[in-house]
C-alpha cells in the first residue's frame, strides 16, 4: 500500500504512520520537524521536512519527496494548526491567513500537484473536525478553516472522479494539540473546552494510535457507504 501523509511528526499523523508501517505500507510523509520513527526490517518511510505554510516551496517539496512514486492508494491530509482559542473579533487577520494556508490551501496545492503529475490516487482522507460544523465560541480560525476544508473536499470530488475523497472528523484524540486546549485555555471563558478537559485521560479521548487503527480499519467502509466529497464524523460510524 502506498500512502502520502502530512503532519506525521506527532499526534494522529504519527499514530497513523506507525499503524501503516505495521501494515507494511510504504509511507511518504511531510511535516516541519520530520517523522521520528525509524524504518524497521524492510518497511520504508520517505520523509520530507516541509513547512506547509510556505506555499511557494510546496511544489518543489512534493517533486522531491514523491519523485519515485507512481501511484498512491491513500492520501491522508492530516497536518493541521489549531491557532489560539480567542474571540474572532480579537483575532489578527494575518493569523487567520496562516491557519488557512496550512489547513486549507496547502491541501489544495497537494491535490493540484497530484492531478498535474497524473499520479493515480484511490482514496483521499482529509482530517477535519467537529469544529467544522460546531462553530463554538472562541474556535474562530480553526472552525473556519475546517469548514473550508470540508467544502474543498466536496469541490475536488467533482473533479477527481477516479478518486474517493472524504473529510473525516476523528473525534477527540489525545495528542499535543490537546496540551494547549486542556492546559492553557480558560474553560470559564470558553465553555466548550470543558468537555475536552473532562474527556482527557478517559476512553472518551483515545490515543492517536487507537484512532489511527480505527481510521485504517474503516477505509473500505468509508468508500462503500459514503459518497465522494462527504464529511463524515468517525463517532457516528
Ligand atoms: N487532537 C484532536 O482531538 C483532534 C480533533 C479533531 C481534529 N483533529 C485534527 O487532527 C489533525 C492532527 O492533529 P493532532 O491532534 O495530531 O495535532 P498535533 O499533534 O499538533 O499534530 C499536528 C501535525 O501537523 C503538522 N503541522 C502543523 N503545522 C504544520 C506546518 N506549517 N507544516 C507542516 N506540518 C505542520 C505538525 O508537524 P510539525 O509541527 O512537525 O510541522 C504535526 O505533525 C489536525 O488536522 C487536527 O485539526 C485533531
Amino acid at each position: 500500500m502506498n500512502v502520502l501523509i502530512t503532519g506525521n511528526s506527532s499526534g494522529l499523523g504519527l499514530g497513523l504512520t506507525e499503524a501503516l508501517m505495521d501494515r507494511e505500507a510504504i509511507v511518504w510523509g511531510m511535516s516541519r520537524s520530520g517523522c521520528p520513527l525509524k524504518p524497521r526490517f524492510d518497511d520504508v518511510i520517505r520523509d520530507r521536512q516541509q513547512d506547509l505554510g510556505q506555499l511557494s516551496t510546496l511544489e518543489d517539496g512534493l517533486d522531491s519527496l514523491l519523485s519515485d512514486c507512481l501511484r498512491l492508494d491513500l492520501v491522508i491530509l492530516n497536518a493541521g494548526l489549531l491557532g489560539r482559542i480567542q474571540d474572532i473579533a480579537q483575532t489578527d487577520v494575518h493569523d487567520l491567513e496562516h491557519i488557512m494556508r496550512v489547513n486549507v490551501w496547502a491541501n489544495k496545492l497537494i491535490l493540484d500537484w497530484l492531478i498535474e503529475r497524473q499520479i493515480p490516487v484511490s482514496q483521499v482522507v482529509a482530517i477535519s473536525s467537529g469544529a467544522a460544523v460546531n462553530m463554538n465560541y472562541g474556535w474562530g480560525g480553526y472552525s473556519l478553516s475546517k469548514a473550508a476544508l470540508n467544502n474543498l473536499i466536496t469541490l475536488y470530488a467533482h473533479e477527481m472522479t477516479d478518486t474517493h475523497l472524504i473529510a473525516l472528523a476523528p473525534g477527540l484524540v489525545d495528542t499535543p494539540m490537546q496540551d494547549y486546549l486542556c492546559g492553557e485555555v480558560d474553560s470559564e471563558e470558553y465553555p466548550s473546552v470543558q468537555k475536552l478537559k473532562d474527556a482527557r485521560g478517559t476512553s472518551d479521548m483515545p490515543t492517536s494510535r487507537e484512532v489511527a487503527d480505527r481510521i485504517l480499519d474503516l477505509l473500505d467502509e468509508l468508500k462503500a457507504d459514503h459518497s465522494s466529497g462527504a464529511f463524515v464524523d468517525l463517532r457516528t460510524l
